[in-house]
């Protein structure tokens, strides 16, 4: 059992926030194939704050996507304050502030994985965050920014010592973006400095995977990549097989329907596109079916074209 964010989880398997893509209704799907907790999308906090309609709709969610997290980016203490006031009665569980957001656009004003470069400024933004909320406030960090700079056990030490509830640990360094594995051994040495619970995020994909970073120390797990157009990951780590065609192809289609709806007819069905291709990955014809996919641009036409792929698939 692991009680964070004021939510207690049986196995603390969880969804990362990725942009771009855990919107609700990824989370939706991911909850009901057994993700105990979900992030949004980072959001940013000057845009909350500014009230842009863009932003303002990554805070949307149906009632039954709890328990969730928003997530925000900035490198303003005083506009993290202002975005924390607006997200604490929305309906949600807690805040999690992203120092490890690697893009140059985010990098470059200071915020995101820039804030493991200037431990006094992340410290600013979480005490002006906590100051303002009752939500429990977690941090999101990388291992630092390059390989001679390491400091995600620092830093974590020194944040907790603030009264955050959680620290999520992704240990690769900004430079290492994506590429390199992940550092899984210093999810221990956090571990190791810090009372709160540790969340694990980079790299695990399997039930193996699961039980080896809980035997270096994490306290969740959270899965990111592996659940794009594989929402039962979350089921088959807890030990489940994996679902047949027939139930790819109605969630493909669920999946499709909740897009139209958040986004309209014809956003819905351009967001979809990227989930299609992971969802299609390993069935005869997927190639094929992702270039045709590409050329469709109706939500109708690519339900129909959904329908046909899988009749072949049965
Ligand atoms: C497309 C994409 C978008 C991401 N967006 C966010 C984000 O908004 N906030 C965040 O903290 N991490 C973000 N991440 C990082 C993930 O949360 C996660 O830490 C990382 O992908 C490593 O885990 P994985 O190997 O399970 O994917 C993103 C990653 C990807 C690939």
């Amino acid at each position: 059992m692991l009680l964070v964010y004021n939510a207690q989880l049986r196995h603390g398997i969880v969804l990362a926030p990725m942009s771009g893509y855990t919107d609700w209704p990824m989370r939706i799907l991911c909850r009901r194939y057994g993700a105990e907790l979900a992030y949004t999308e980072m959001i940013s906090a000057e845009g909350l704050v500014m009230s842009t309609r863009n932003t303002l709709k990554l805070l949307e969610h149906p009632k039954e996507d709890r328990p969730l997290v928003a997530q925000i980016f900035t490198s303003s203490p005083e506009f993290g304050a202002l975005a924390a006031e607006m997200i604490e009665n929305q309906g949600f569980d807690g805040i999690d502030i992203n120092m490890g957001c690697p893009v140059r656009k985010v990098v470059r004003k200071g915020a995101g994985a820039a804030l493991m470069r200037d431990p006094r400024k992340a410290l600013k933004i979480v005490k002006a965050v906590m100051s303002k909320v009752q939500l429990p406030v977690s941090v999101k960090i990388r291992a630092g920014w390059d390989a001679g700079s390491i400091n995600a056990p620092e830093m974590a030490e020194i944040l907790s010592s603030f009264g955050i509830s959680a620290i999520i640990i992704h240990p690769r360094t900004r430079v290492e973006m994506y590429t390199a594995g992940s550092r899984w051994d210093l999810i221990g040495e956090v571990k190791r400095r810090t009372s709160i619970p540790v969340i694990a995020s980079g790299d695990i994909r399997t039930q193996e995977d699961v039980k080896r970073v809980k035997q270096i120390g994490a306290d969740g797990i959270m899965l990111g990549r592996v659940a794009i157009g594989r929402p039962w990951i979350f089921r088959e780590i807890l030990g489940h097989g994996p679902p047949g065609p027939l139930e790819v192809r109605d969630v493909m289609l669920e999946h499709l329907d909740m897009l139209c709806m958040t986004y309209g007819e014809r956003r819905g069905m351009l967001r979809m596109r990227k989930y299609v291709s992971m969802y299609i990955k390993g069935f005869p014809g997927a190639s094929m079916f992702r270039k045709k996919v590409n050329s469709i641009d109706n939500a109708a036409f690519l339900r129909d074209s959904i329908h046909q792929f899988f009749l072949g698939q049965a």
